[in-house]
């Protein structure tokens, strides 16, 4: 694929680092274990691979607090590790997408002690009895106030997510510099492109005004749906500013000098799709994904859950391309997530099946999770063994995003002392066991990927709904004269569907699917017309 617009109805693979493969035995994972299974990756049949941080950093937030944009941090390797990583991924034709992560630092960062003016800054409001009180009422996606006092300067400064990640301050021409020249080092060693993190944080409001209360219609403003604190505002004021796009504008130009390059911009916002479409509009960025199809803990699977985000994007943004994910890093991973009356801890072959299908059949360019091509269900973990302070913090209400970040099992045999433990109902799931049987996730996988990038109804096609059923999802992808009418079962029981009403159907993929019957999470994808 040499065209530049090759990341359209592309299938890209998210690697976890720490937790994909250990090469060196220390417990954590790292480049050269993705090197040495880049096979596995491109005998996926995927396009290309996002890999999560593996930047300098104390691993506050495991990664997600840079402390170098320009280089890789111990644990898992150096710049010439990701040169030999990058290199042998282009020989096998997958690009390679990296997760910049600019709106904030680490506190580790040199900048944060050498150029305080790269940081938000602010004094405490007054207060009449004396107690340094923040200077708004802006709180951290992770719980706590989003701002920090620090003893030596007398000030408080901002961070959106932990207190060891200060914001930057993007309304300083030198930051928004010094990101620039960040994504150039890394597009000069040849990466295909960026998942930006948060992109719509990077700029706050100037005159630092309190969020006002959130709108009663508004669900709950993160993946995680507590009561948290972050839920109860409307942040108009602390993201989302339109200065914001600006610096993308910016960021555009210099991607323009890389053809091909390629740009994902992660968006947490309240309106994601009126979002979208300023941030991908005169191809700003080439795409953004929200979290609409991976929010919350366990819920059943209905054809609604699935419609509504996606009507939602084309009634608004019929013009941008879309991209969706069930899973990465950050969620429940979906084969529990969305298993009919799941403890949120188990599993089904053949619904992880059916969800595996069901993403690669929207329209839109697919993001599939490590883990997720082999049906894992999310791990259960015990509080001793958490290292998500964001779980910490929401223990017990919600162990946070470890259980879908433990090391993959490759032949269930892993040695303990990783930084999560592995699975022990992962071990019985792991690489080596799916690759032998035929009728594994992983096979099924492969094959449905193969047929996937065959099908451009599939990859570029226009994309229909076609019935209201709440049990199986219908809709018509078509191009170019080729019209495929797709089906899945999102219950466990046994639904039909009226296929005499298509004319001349040839069945072209399926599984649980024989002639008009649809068995528990059965699919099928079927050439009409
Ligand atoms: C990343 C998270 C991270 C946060 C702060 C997110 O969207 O995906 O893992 O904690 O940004 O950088």
């Amino acid at each position: 694929m040499s065209d530049a617009d090759w990341w359209r109805g592309a299938c890209i693979y998210q690697i976890y680092p720490r937790s994909f493969y250990d090469s060196n035995g220390d417990g954590i994972g790292d480049l050269n274990g993705i090197t040495d299974h880049l096979d596995y990756v491109a005998e996926l049949g995927v396009d290309g691979i996002w890999i999560s941080p593996f930047f300098t950093s104390p691993m506050k937030d495991f990664g997600y607090d840079v402390a170098d944009y320009r280089d890789v941090d111990p644990i898992f390797g150096t710049l010439d590790d990701f040169k030999t990583l990058l290199h042998k991924a282009h020989d096998l034709n997958l690009k390679i997408i990296i997760d910049l992560v600019l709106s904030h630092t680490s506190d580790q960062h040199p900048w944060f002690t050498e150029k305080p003016e790269y940081y938000v800054w602010a004094d405490p409001k007054p207060d009449m009895f004396g107690v340094l009180t923040p200077p708004n009422n802006w709180v951290s996606v992770f719980g706590g106030p989003a701002w920090t006092w620090h003893e030596e300067r007398e000030q408080f400064y901002l961070h959106n997510f932990l207190k060891e990640q200060p914001d930057l301050n993007f309304h300083n021409p030198d930051v928004q510099q010094e990101a620039l020249d960040a994504a150039q080092f890394w597009l000069d060693m040849g990466v295909d492109g960026f998942r930006l993190d948060v992109v719509n944080f990077y700029v706050h409001d100037k005159e630092l005004r309190d969020n006002p209360p959130r709108d009663a219609d508004l669900g709950p403003a993160v993946q995680f749906e507590g009561d948290d604190p972050y839920s109860q505002q409307n942040h108009i004021y602390d993201k989302s500013r339109p200065e914001n796009l600006d610096f993308l504008r910016k960021l555009r130009k210099l991607m323009d000098q890389y053809p091909g390059t390629f740009t994902l911009g992660e968006l947490g916002d309240d309106h994601p799709y009126e979002r979208t479409v300023e941030y991908t509009g005169d191809g700003l960025l080439n795409t953004c994904y929200n979290t609409q199809l991976m929010s919350g803990k366990h819920k059943n699977l209905t054809t609604d859950l699935i419609r509504e985000p996606i009507e939602h994007f084309q009634s608004l943004c019929e013009d941008n391309w879309p991209s969706w994910a069930f899973s990465n890093h950050d969620v429940v991973r979906v084969a529990s997530r969305w298993l009919p009356d799941s403890d949120g801890f188990s599993q089904n072959p053949d619904c992880s099946k059916m969800l595996i299908a069901l993403l690669g059949c929207l329209r839109g360019t697919a993001f599939l999770y490590q883990g997720e091509e082999l049906g894992l269900p999310e791990a259960r973990l015990n509080f001793y063994d958490l290292q998500d302070p964001w779980g910490k913090h929401l223990w017990p209400e919600w162990q946070g995003r470890d259980g879908c970040r433990t090391p993959l099992s490759w032949n269930g045999k892993e040695p303990e002392g990783s930084w999560l433990p592995v699975a022990e109902e992962h071990k019985d799931m792991c690489v080596e066991k799916q690759i032998q049987d035929e009728q594994s996730v992983l096979n099924f996988t492969r094959d449905f990927l193969a047929f996937r990038k065959q099908q451009t109804a599939l990859t570029k096609g226009t994309m229909a709904f076609l019935s209201d059923d709440q049990d199986v999802l219908h809709f018509e992808r078509s191009h170019d004269g080729t019209n495929l009418f797709c089906c899945f079962n999102l219950t466990d029981t046994t639904q039909h569907i009226q296929t005499f009403l298509l004319g001349n159907p040839e069945v072209l993929f399926s599984n649980n699917f024989e002639g008009e019957t649809l068995e528990p999470f059965g699919f099928a994808i079927i050439q009409v017309g």
